[in-house]
């Protein structure tokens, strides 16, 4: 028994102990272009037994930009593409050169986790565009030990070549490369547990990218003890599955209906993807199982998520990436670790921007004033109050397959740059976009989650049909002004982007954006458009860029007049978006 004089000294020891405890490990798990909904994780019991079981599932978690490098580099940066600029997977708008050429190689990510006093690792996919020819030109920053693949092998399942701490690229040629990559990751994984500080490791296989060998995207392949595997599995026939009618706006409108022996090549080319998981799904065994033999799996963090969603034959499409519909957007992301919820799902809106900065604060690190995004919360109580996601896009849809590769040479899918915006509370749940064609769509999510009926078109825009209590226009006037300060948010205007519109703070959120009083503020707010279609960032093409402020008066006036307020003409000011951040 302690004595009450005990009672302090204890208290002492206890809180030296506590800092002395090491910082928390982090380890974080990132597939290529795995969806959330063809179901992939059903498939894969070890990530349920180890990850979903034992830590929380955040069903809104969102890419930005569904597509790999963007994505990546909003990932690691945290940092939204349109800050970035980093919007393609090769230069002039992306790739590993763009990424350099930014200044992020010494200003991201395992940079600040190294100052933060972190060992750092990397194996897997980096970058697109990091090739065997750049790959020491420079090498990639921020990491104690790395092993990258490289490209044009990246996605060559049995040809993989990789560099390991920057050294000349060696050749896995015949090598199952997510098994590479899983022996690698075990191999710094002990590296890590050796060494006294904590520790980062970053483990990205291609599973489940398509194939790309020879210029073009064919299926994945698989480990020859998974070619058994999943024989009966289709692809989910949710209503947007190869639709009788089109669905969606723009190239994606006009898409022919896929004929039954395309379907069956795409039911098999997502039982590859499948398989091709398999192999993931037996890494992460060996991950949390080194850990656990260490005794430090209670001190360490495992993310699992990818870089963007997939869809195959929602909207009559061929398999791929790179639109804004949920396949493509809504992705997996499974935590566990000291503090999340265990076996919980969670329903906070999230996103990849935001990881950076809960990765930060894990390693108790300040947040940077340029993050884009918030830590995410890690279980109930901690209730994110986000309700939305900035997903944005510049460039080419890319339909892979063997069917989806005829459609290139038709350059197709070459107006495939848009914004769009998915907004979550108690009583909406959206999805609006606005096209470079100017074609907009806008799906309420509740009542249509294959979004198949469009509310932005007036064939279907019902002066009866309500969201939140107000009709369809006036949920769009409010949507599209959110979107026009989101293009360009930096900072806090990201986060809290209804305080740029009204910044005395009494506008909150989406509900209280929809008071009648502030009709007119949201009907005569510029809209957002484009005057072309352009693969990149290219701002002169992307129409008005700063919304009118309620509150300010243009000039001297000092106050936004509504239409008929003392017989003055209605004004807005046009702020200074230096003044966002
Ligand atoms: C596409 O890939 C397949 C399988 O790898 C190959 O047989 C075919 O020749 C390729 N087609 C083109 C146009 O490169
Ligand atoms: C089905 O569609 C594909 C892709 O357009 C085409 O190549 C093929 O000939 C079609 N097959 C049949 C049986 O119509
Ligand atoms: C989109 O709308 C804007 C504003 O009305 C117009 O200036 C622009 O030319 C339109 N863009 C296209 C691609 O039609
Ligand atoms: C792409 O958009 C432009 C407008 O920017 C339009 O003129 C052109 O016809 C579109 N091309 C296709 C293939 O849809
Ligand atoms: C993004 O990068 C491209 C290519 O370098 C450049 O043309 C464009 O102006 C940049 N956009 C912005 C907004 O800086």
């Amino acid at each position: 028994m302690h004595s009450l004089f005990q009672l302090p000294c204890l208290l002492v020891g206890l809180s030296l102990a506590l800092v002395a405890a090491k910082k928390p490990n982090i380890v974080f798990i990132i597939t290529d272009d795995q969806d959330l909904h063809l179901q992939s994780l059903d498939y894969m019991p070890l990530v349920q037994k180890y990850l979903t079981d034992k830590g929380t599932f955040y069903k809104r978690h969102y890419c930005t930009v569904a597509l790999c490098c963007p994505s990546r580099v909003n990932l690691w940066t945290g940092k939204a593409a349109h800050n970035t600029n980093v919007t393609d997977v090769m230069p002039p708008y992306g790739g590993y050169p763009k990424f350099v050429d930014r200044g992020y190689n010494d200003d991201y990510l395992p940079v600040w986790l190294q100052n933060a006093g972190y060992n750092t690792y990397y194996t897997g996919k980096l970058f697109n565009s990091h090739t065997i020819f750049n790959y020491d030109n420079p090498v990639a920053g921020g990491f104690t030990g790395s092993d990258f693949l490289l490209d044009p092998f990246t996605y060559q399942y049995y040809n993989a070549v990789l560099s390991r701490n920057g050294r000349k690229p060696v050749s896995y040629a015949g090598q199952y490369s997510p098994d590479v990559i899983a022996e690698k990751a075990f191999g710094f994984l002990e590296e890590a547990m050796a060494d006294e500080k904590p520790f980062f490791i970053a483990i990205a296989p291609i599973a489940p990218h398509s194939e790309v060998s020879t210029g073009n995207f064919s299926q994945p392949q698989y480990a020859p003890r998974h070619a058994d595997l999943f024989t009966d599995y289709k692809v989910p026939r949710t209503k947007n599955f190869n639709p009788d009618k089109p669905s969606g706006a723009n190239w994606i409108a006009k898409l022919p209906q896929l004929n039954e022996t395309v379907i069956a090549y795409n039911d098999e080319f997502a039982r590859c993807r499948l398989r091709a998981l398999q192999s993931v799904d037996e890494m992460v065994e060996g991950v949390v199982q080194r850990l656990a033999d260490n005794g430090i799996l209670d001190n360490t963090y495992v993310f699992y998520t990818s870089d963007n969603g997939f869809h195959i034959s929602q909207h009559r499409m061929h398999p791929g990436k790179t639109c804004g519909y949920e396949t493509d957007i809504n992705i997996p992301l499974i935590v566990r670790g000291p503090g999340v919820g265990v076996g919980k799902v969670l329903d906070a809106v999230t996103s990849h921007t935001d990881l950076a900065p809960t990765i930060m604060k894990i390693a108790g690190e300040e947040l940077r004033e340029d993050f884009d995004g918030l830590p995410i919360p890690f279980n109930e109580e901690e209730k994110g109050k986000i309700e939305h996601v900035n997903v944005e896009y510049w460039g080419r849809g890319i339909p892979e397959g063997k069917y989806g590769f005829e459609g290139w040479v038709l350059n197709y899918y070459l107006n495939n740059t848009y914004k769009a915006l998915r907004l979550i509370g108690d009583t909406y749940n959206l999805y609006y976009s606005v096209w470079c064609t100017n074609e907009t769509e806008l799906y309420d999510m509740t009542r249509d989650p294959d979004q198949l009926h469009n509310l932005a078109t007036p064939e279907v825009l019902s002066p009866d049909y309500e969201i939140s209590g107000r009709n369809i226009e006036h949920v769009i006037a409010r949507l599209d002004a959110l979107m026009m300060v989101l293009k360009s948010c930096k900072a806090s205007s990201c986060t809290d982007p209804w305080k740029v519109l009204h910044p005395p703070g009494d506008v909150t959120d989406f509900p209280s954006a929809l008071s009648t009083e502030l009709d007119t503020f949201y009907e005569e707010q510029p809209k957002v458009s484009f005057s072309k279609c352009e693969l990149g960032y290219i701002v002169e093409s992307e129409g008005p860029q700063i919304p009118f402020v309620f509150g300010q008066g243009a000039g001297d006036s000092g106050m936004y007049v509504q239409e008929g307020g003392e017989g003055q003409m209605t004004m807005g000011y046009r702020g200074d978006w230096s003044a966002w951040t």
